[in-house]
This record gives structure tokens, C-alpha cells and sequence, in this order.
């Protein structure tokens, strides 16, 4: 390996080889309605991330902040800094909002290297049109996210450990729609739900405008990873369904795990330890899991995965809100019903 790209790995850079199958579709046939409307869709709502996003708006970093919700308050009043007051609770507050948007950034450029990716290995062209327009999407993200942090995150956050170990598992397996699992069906919607919350979660005008802008595009990503995905499950034999259900909940502790926020309590020079175990406990902060999990459920349950053994493992790491317990119990009822008929 040449001695001039060795200093960019560890922090800097990500290596996986790969073992992959490249297709060329030549059929003319055209694929799925679906998709073939996202990909319209897509051509329709480009947008330059250099002249439609004001970036002349002030963000004061590190300003004071409003007292937020009941909610907000009782967590800081519970958290390991409340004996600092509340000028170290709005550092904290900032604080998340630059590793947030440091892991958005990072995020994208795995989205980026991972929808280049299904062009090359989904079967027919017109999912290749979504994913390559897709990749032209993700590029915009990572462009806007990293002017973003180069102008207002004096120390940018590196990638989350977690959320790199997800990248490392997704590019490097062999079959495609591990990589569309990762990314389009567990880190988009989470990520999407995320940029849903800026209004609370974030504290300047500027990248609540960045965070609205890139959401109308993950929200096409997240429906492309449903088309994808939705008639390729439901055909697999119960070893593979197996191994999806294990990456799945693999995949999900590790996204889980990434918002007990290591990186800030050490930041903010708290015992990691203290911190995340708080983190893990905390209501408020439990509530916020929830919430940025809330689309993962209705997708595992539109591809064909939320089977009993993924939801017990949901469950298990306190990630249903009452809305996606709805999702479960229709579907549960759904296949009673199935089967009651099949008995009959
Ligand atoms: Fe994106
Ligand atoms: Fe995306």
C-alpha cells in the first residue's frame, strides 16, 4: 500500500475490501412503478447546496441557551454535570449538537460509498438510476454537513466507533442488500428521524435549514431501501432470513449504543462510564432513543423483518415507543389472522 495513503487511516480514513459482483443490465426492460417515480422524484428536487443554503446566517456557538422542555431540565437536573449549573448544561447541549452533525457528516459519506455501491450490484437499471442519483444526493449531504462543521465546530468530533464498526460490517459483505440494510433501512431512517428533531435538539438557524433541506432527500433514500428490499426477504430461505435478523440486531445495539454519547461525556470530562451508564437509564434521553428509532420499526415491518426474534431484540434494548408497539401488534394480528385462515 503506498506510504502516502497510510497516515489517512485510523481516525482519517476507512479501508474494507470487498468481494463483489458487478451487473450490467441490458434487457430494456423497465423495472418497478416505484421506482421508476422515485427516480423522476429525484431529478425533480436537486437542489446546490452552494447558493440555496443562506450561510451568512450567525450561528453563535456556544451561546446561552432557552431552558428547553420538562424534559430537558429533569435530565440535567439527573445527569452527572448538574452540580456545574447550567452554563455546563448548554455546553453540553452544543456539545451534542457539533458530535451530531460531526456523525451526520460521517454518515453521509458512507451513504455516498454505499449507494455508488447497489448502482454497481442491484440486478436491474432502473434501481440503478435511484441508487446512483441517491449517491448524487449523499455527496450534497457530505459537501454541506463538512462546510458546516469547517466553518462553526472548532473541534470536530471523529467518527463514532460504533457507527464505524456499522460501516466496516455493511461494505464489507458480500451480498448486496447487506449494504442496503445498513444503510438505507437502520442508519437513514434514523438519521432522517434525527433531522425531524432539530427543531429541539438543535440551536441555530443555520443547520436547522442544512437538516431540512437533506431530509426531503433521505426521505426518498428511506422509500428506495423499502422498494429494494420488500420482495427480496420474503423469498429467502430461513438460513438467510436468519443471518439478516442477526445483522439487523447486531446493527441496531451498535446505532443504539453510539447515542449513549461516550464521546461528549469524555468531552465534557466526564467518566465515560458514569456517563453512559446515566445515558442507558435516564428517561428523557431513553425517550429520544425511541424517537430516533421510531421509522426503523414500520421499515423492518414494509421488507419482510420484523419477525419475533428482531422485536424481542428491539425490546430488549428499550427502543419501541408506543407507536412502533402499534406497528407490532398489527402485524402480529395480521399473521393470526393469516394463519386462522390457512386453518380453516
Ligand atoms: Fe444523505
Ligand atoms: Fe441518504
Amino acid at each position: 500500500m503506498p506510504e502516502a495513503a497510510d497516515h489517512r487511516d485510523g481516525e482519517l480514513a476507512l479501508r474494507v475490501g470487498a468481494e463483489i459482483v458487478a451487473i450490467l443490465d441490458w434487457s430494456l426492460d423497465r423495472g418497478d412503478q416505484s421506482l421508476i417515480a422515485l427516480y423522476e422524484q429525484a431529478k425533480r428536487m436537486q437542489w446546490n447546496g452552494s447558493v440555496d443554503i443562506d450561510w451568512r446566517m450567525p450561528v453563535d456557538f456556544g451561546a446561552l441557551l432557552p431552558v428547553g422542555s420538562e424534559f430537558a431540565v429533569a435530565t440535567f437536573r439527573a445527569s452527572p454535570i448538574a452540580d456545574r449549573g447550567r452554563p455546563c448544561w448548554d455546553a453540553f447541549r452544543w456539545q451534542v449538537q457539533a458530535w451530531m452533525v460531526c456523525q451526520f457528516l460521517h454518515s453521509e459519506q458512507a451513504a455516498l460509498v454505499a449507494s455508488a455501491r447497489l448502482a454497481e450490484v442491484v440486478p436491474d437499471a432502473d434501481a440503478k438510476f435511484c441508487a446512483i442519483s441517491q449517491a448524487g444526493d449523499e455527496a450534497r449531504h457530505t459537501e454541506v454537513f463538512g462546510r458546516y462543521v469547517r466553518m462553526h465546530v472548532a473541534d470536530p468530533y471523529p467518527v463514532n466507533e460504533a457507527l464505524r464498526s456499522v460501516f466496516q460490517d455493511a461494505l464489507g459483505a458480500r451480498d448486496w442488500d447487506f449494504v442496503a440494510l445498513a444503510i438505507q433501512c437502520l442508519v437513514e431512517p434514523v438519521a432522517l428521524a434525527g433531522f425531524r428533531l432539530a427543531g429541539t435538539t438543535f440551536h441555530d438557524p443555520l443547520i436547522k435549514q442544512i437538516v431540512a433541506k437533506v431530509a426531503r432527500d433521505e426521505a426518498r433514500h428511506v422509500s428506495f431501501g423499502t422498494v429494494l428490499l420488500r420482495d427480496v426477504i420474503p423469498q429467502m430461505a430461513s438460513a438467510e432470513l436468519a443471518d439478516r435478523e442477526e445483522y439487523v440486531l447486531t446493527a441496531v445495539e451498535l446505532l443504539r449504543r453510539r447515542f449513549l454519547l461516550a464521546d461528549v461525556w469524555e468531552r465534557m470530562d466526564v467518566d465515560v462510564q458514569v456517563g453512559t451508564a446515566f445515558a442507558a437509564r435516564d428517561p428523557g434521553l431513553s425517550a429520544y432513543r425511541q424517537a430516533l428509532f421510531s421509522r426503523v420499526v414500520p421499515m423492518l415491518a414494509n421488507i419482510g423483518l420484523l419477525t419475533p426474534r428482531v422485536v424481542d431484540g428491539l425490546s430488549g434494548l428499550d427502543l419501541l415507543d408506543g407507536a412502533a408497539r402499534r406497528v407490532i401488534e398489527r402485524q402480529t394480528q395480521g399473521r393470526l389472522t393469516s394463519r386462522s385462515r390457512l386453518i380453516r
